[in-house]
This record gives C-alpha cells, structure tokens and sequence, in this order.
C-alpha cells in the first residue's frame, strides 16, 4: 500500500448532479435499513433496553421473574450475568458491569424476546430496586467552574493573546451580554438500530448498523469486547439519518453486542425507541457564553473575549468546543477564551450538526450584531473592518477566506439594502418584519486513516471501494463521481463499495470530512493505479493507496466560509415567529454535486432555523432526565415552518485541502443561522433576546 499526494483532479462528472446512486433503491424500498436486516435473518431474537430510574446511586436488586415468565422472554441479561468486558475505561460503553448509575435513563438490563413486542412488555416487567443517592443535574453559572484539559476535536480548553482588560479598559464602545442556548437532541428519521450477530464457529461478531462510522464501532468496541478488531465486522449500507449522534459511539451498540453474544448464533436486533434517544444517544450542552467586546468607535475591535459555560456528564467527558470560531473568526489584537464545565449526573452528551460552531457562532454574530448597534454601523460594515488579514489564531494565511465575498454578495441577492436602519420600523399588518444576517465559517478537514482500493474490472469498469458510510447526504453518489473523473472514465463505468468494514479503511462521517478524506483516498488508488497499470488495465489488477497528509493543514487556515440572511414576521399579539426568507451564500471551494450540496445545505438551514424557533430539551434537575422525550413535546421545524429558503454558493476550487478542489458542506449551513434570525427578530420588534430557542413569550410583554 503506498501513501502519496494525489494530484488535482480534472472535473468532468464532478459539478455535475449526478442522480443519487441509490435513489431507486431508496424509493423503491428496496434499501435495507439497520433494524431491517432483522426480517432476512434466521431466527433473530429482539433486544428490549431497561434503563434507570434514577440519576445516580446503585442497583440493589433485579427482579426478572415476571419478565422471564412473560410469553416470547428468552433472557434477561444485567450486571449480574452479562458477559465481561475486557476494558471498562469508556464510562458510557462500560454498561451491565456493575451497579452503579451514572445518570438516568443509562442502561441497567436487556431483555430478549422472540419478538419486539414481547421484549418490550419484557423490559416493562423487569422489577428493579435503587439505592438512590443525591444527584446534581442542573447546569448553572456557578456550578460550571471544572476546566477539562482539552476540548472537543482535541482543542485547547482556553487561549489568550495580548491583554483583553486593559484593551477593554481604552475601549470606546464596550458590548458585554451573556448568551445561551438550550439543550438540544437530534431527531434523525431513522432510530439508532442494529442486528448484531454473533458467529462462535468463526469466532465473528456481525453487525448491521446505523452508524456514521464503521471503523470507529469497531475501533470503540474491540478491546473492550476483548476481541481482535478483525472478529468484528461492522456494515452500515442505509443510515436514515445521523447529524452526529451515530458518530460516537453509544450504549445500545454495547447492549447489543453483549446480548448478541451471551446467544452465540443468534441475530440479535435492537431499534432504540424515540423516548430512549433522549437519554442514549448523546445530545448538544446547553451553553452559556459571555461576550465581551471592545471596539473603537467605528465598530473596530480591539478585545474579544469569548468565556463558556457548558455542562459533561460524570459517565464520560464530553467538552463542546464552543469558543473555537471565535478565536478565529474576526480580528482584535487581543483575546481570551475559555471552556468551564459542570459535571453532572446526566446523559453523555455528544455530537450534534457543528458542535462548537453551532452554539458559539450563534452567541458571536448576536454579539456582532449588538455591536453594530451600539457603534451605529450596519452589520455588514462591522464585519469588513474587522475582517483578519491572516488567521488570528494561528498567525498562518487563510487558504482562501472569501467572507466578505459571501456578504456582501449575499446582501445584494437578498436585498439587504432595504432594510430600514431602525429596528421596529415595518409593521405589515399583525406582524413586525425584520431582516437579519449573520456570518458562518466551518473548518476544512481532511482525516487520517483513509485508504481506496481500485480495481479493474471487464468493460473498462473500476471498482472502488472504501468503508466510508452514506449517512443520506448523497456520498455514494459523489465518491463516483470523484472516481470517475480520478479514473478519467464515466460514472457509469464505476462500482462502488462502502459501509463495509472488511474494505479500506475509512475515517468517520462527521465533522464535514468525509467526502474530503474519502475523496482524497480514491485520488490517491486511482493515481497510483494508473501509475501501475496503465489507461487500458487487464481486468483483475487492483491497486491501494492513501493520500499523505496534507502538508497545506501545517501552513495555512483551511476554512470555509458563509453568510445567512433572514427575514422573519414577528406577531404583535402573540409573539408568534414566522420565517418568511432565510437565505444562505457559501464559500467551500468546489460543489461536487449541486443537487446533494444544495440539500446539504438547505437541510442545515432548517435545521438552524428549528434550533432559532423551537428545538429546546426540557431537563428536570430534580430527576435528571430530559422530560420533552418525543417529536410532540420536543418540536423540530415542519414544512409549514420552512418558507422562502434558498442556499447558494461561489463559484471556486480549493487545491489546497482536496484533488478535488472541494472543502466540505455538511455542518456550515446551520453555523450562523440562528443568529440571523435572532437578529432578524430584533430588527423587526426592537426586543434583543439573548436566548434560543426564541420562542414567543419573549416577544410579548
Ligand atoms: Mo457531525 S456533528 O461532525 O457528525
């Protein structure tokens, strides 16, 4: 296997949309989703989960005779009696092996059943006894004071260049606001599922599973299993969804894998139910952030300061990195950021669509905009005289940061030019109108540990594999098209394999990597096969390869960049916020397939545009749990929600984080948005709120 720099590729089927590889299966529904491997297998048994009551204590006792008794109950598995595991260091993965609760809702026994119904009236008759101790679940301000050592992505917990105070001091204009954001689930289509089977003749753990990374469920789950990583095989053909909570790996993955083998040969299928994913399945903190900034009169900045407040849970640590965009995003001579969290007895929270970026560009751009106020500029103006001529974090230059481009293009498209320089001036009726913008940036990455295998098949056709995983954002399709134009042939002529980890390995789904570090793999195979076999190859010759790191990361800020405008209508009577325009213009180098882009991208706008009006878990601290545990109570945006959306981009190439030119779209779409609808809804009524979701009680007095 050789390792090397792929060369840019020259695009043919790449800009092109290319029609979803898999649509047909998709519609058809003929693609087979986690839990529906279930309906092929021998004679499954279904996992029911048992979860605490509790939020901290231990288990005294587990009755499962009524359980055991009830008709289809074939066992019931606890600390007791589940298999051992041989590594317990993963508080969260580390479940059935002890008595002690971590926090409520954690798994603490399964049921398997000859059927789901039977092991879920199973799990219902399982009679456990607590011993239940003094809890702490509420996050507040004087009790997030725990500094981790680093924060999410491997980040540093606080930075800090010049002197903030003194800066602050001189300062003309000073905005100081504390700003926070709830806590927040993702909701995908599909549930967390798998069937998980365990072979023992060939010593093989099988699963089928929902999951943004094959490699990370094997990577996570082999040690502590005491198994070689290559007893366990992980496929995830269909993923109904996954927005970063199938990217870590969760507890109902251990449940299963236990389960599956204390039944040697046995498939074993679990489907997480909706109430469950509340609790298992990982979530974003509420943040809390405190601003401070100084500028000179002319909106010039001279300090930020971005502190955060966030929550992890004892079971595992899990530190969103929510100041990370500001230490890069404008620049100020001087800067300080921090990270302080409250340990508590709850639920791991995890990844969700742009952890980090999410809640702190949110808490940024509303801080902008208050600024922008008080040094009475425009929003737009603002951002131009502090926009950083190399990045302020790293002192390194941007690869090719066209933020300015992006709003002031975008301004024009969307007619911001409009607007009336006085919040509260246009009343339409019922309704107060306004419009609001914000900037958005997401990192470009490309990930370690990705190699592409080609090989030539009869025809002139190619098949090329890697175990990346399709998680719905159209990868299938834009990994053929990148092997396509790699391999200077037509889509038509390409196989492709993923979401099999008995292929090449592949980095996880996440952190808009993906089609980046993939893409990159099969430039590599493609090169290096052409390299060994020529333009006319014998069928049968196969070739893998990996793309060295990239030596542009170490020497320059690979981001990508965006504006968000939105106009909402406010009601004077009600409070109600309507959306009527949200519109997105993005900088992230080459679109591979407008079609799927323009998902991607519309998909993270809605999903801002939930998180602005309606997405808020409702923790209750004297419990510990999370009480919205459905789509009833805990509201995502519908399509009555969704008006006038449009998202487009600009036309470029980036080659210096991809031989594709392409960065990355998955998360930058919901970066910002918030916070042009927050501004948007100050604009129309004149009332600044600090908080999300903006719900229609702040609008009325
Ligand atoms: Mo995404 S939250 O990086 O899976």
């Amino acid at each position: 296997m050789t390792e090397l720099r792929p060369e840019p590729i020259t695009a043919r089927a790449m800009g092109r949309d290319l029609g979803r590889v898999d649509g047909r299966e998709k519609v058809t529904g003929r693609a087979v989703y986690a839990a529906e491997h279930a309906a092929a297998a021998t004679d499954p048994l279904h996992l029911a989960l048992v979860t605490s009551r509790i939020a901290r204590g231990r288990v005294t006792a587990i009755d499962a005779r009524a359980a055991l008794a009830h008709p289809g109950v074939v066992s019931v598995l606890d600390h007791t009696s589940a298999p051992r595991l041989a590594q317990t260091d993963n508080g969260e993965l580390a479940i059935l092996q002890d008595d002690v609760v971590q926090y409520r809702g954690q798994i603490v026994a399964v049921v398997l059943a000859e059927s789901s119904e039977s092991a879920r009236e199973g799990a219902a008759l399982v009679e456990v006894a607590y011993a239940e101790e003094p809890h702490e679940a509420e996050l507040r301000e004087d009790n997030a004071t725990y500094r981790p050592d680093e924060v999410n992505a491997g980040m540093e917990t606080d930075t800090e260049e010049g002197d903030v105070d003194a800066a602050l001091a001189e300062a003309d204009v000073v905005l100081e606001a504390t700003y926070r954001t709830p806590y927040e689930h993702n909701n995908p289509m599909e549930p967390h599922a798998l069937v998980a089977h365990w072979d023992p003749d060939a010593e093989l753990l099988t699963l089928d599973d929902s999951t943004q990374g094959v490699f990370g469920v094997v990577s996570a789950l082999a040690p502590m299993l005491g198994l070689e990583p290559a007893q366990i095989r992980v496929r995830a053909a269909y993923v109904g969804g996954g927005f970063g909570s199938k990217g870590e790996v969760h507890s109902p993955e251990m449940a299963a894998a236990l389960a599956a083998l204390s039944m040697p040969g046995r498939p074993v299928v679990l489907a997480v139910t909706r109430q469950q994913m509340f609790s298992l399945t990982g979530y974003r903190t509420a943040t809390i952030s405190h601003f401070r900034l100084g500028a000179r009169a002319d909106g010039t900045l001279l300090a930020i300061e971005h502190a955060v407040q966030e929550q992890t849970s004892k079971a595992r640590e899990f530190a969103e990195q929510t100041a990370s965009p500001t230490r890069m995003m404008y620049a100020a001579p001087h800067r300080r950021t921090s990270h302080r969290l409250a340990r508590l007895d709850v639920a791991v929270p995890s990844w969700m669509r742009a952890p980090g970026e999410m809640p702190g560009m949110y808490a940024h751009e509303v801080a902008m905009d208050e600024l922008a106020e008080a040094c009475g500029i425009d929003p737009i103006v603002l951002r131009e005289r502090n926009e950083p001529a190399i990045d302020p974090e790293t002192g390194n230059p941007w690869n090719d940061r066209r933020l300015l481009e992006c709003l002031r293009s975008g301004a024009e498209r969307f007619g911001w030019a409009d607007r009336p320089a006085e919040p509260r001036a246009t009343l339409d009726g019922d309704w107060w109108v306004g419009t609001g913008v914000a900037a958005a940036t997401y990192p470009a990455m490309r990930m370690p540990g990705n190699t592409a295998r080609v090989r030539s098949l009869d025809g002139d056709r190619y098949e090329v594999a890697i175990g990346a995983v399709d998680i719905g954002t159209g990868a299938r399709t834009v990994l053929t098209q990148i092997a396509a134009d790699a391999l200077a042939v037509e889509t038509a002529r390409i196989e492709l394999l993923i979401a099999d980890s008995t292929l090449p390995s592949a980095s996880t789904a996440g952190g808009s990597s993906g089609t980046s570090s993939w893409g990159s793999a099969i430039a590599a195979a493609a090169q290096q096969f052409r390299a060994d076999h020529g333009e006319d190859p014998d069928p049968g010759l196969h070739t893998l390869a990996s793309p060295a790191a990239n030596p542009h990361a170490e020497t320059h800020a690979l981001h990508s960049f965006g504006a968000v405008f939105a106009e909402t209508r406010v009601n004077r009577w009600t409070g109600e916020v309507r959306m009527s325009r949200l519109y997105g213009l993005y900088s992230v180098g080459r679109v591979i397939n407008p079609a799927t882009a323009r998902s991607q991208f519309l998909g993270a706008l809605v999903m801002g545009l939930s998180a602005a009006l309606h997405e808020e878990s409702h923790r209750d601290p004297r419990f510990g749990h999370v009480v919205t545990q459905d789509l009833a109570t805990y509201h995502v945006a519908t399509h009555a929600d969704v008006r006038g959306i449009e998202a487009e981009w600009l036309d470029e190439e980036d080659h210096l984080v991809t031989p594709m030119g392409s960065r990355g779209v998955g998360e930058i779409g919901i970066v910002g948005t918030a916070a042009a609808i927050a501004n948007a809804t100050y604009h129309a009524t004149g009332v600044r709120v600090r908080e999300l979701p903006l719900s229609p009680d702040h609008f009325v007095s």
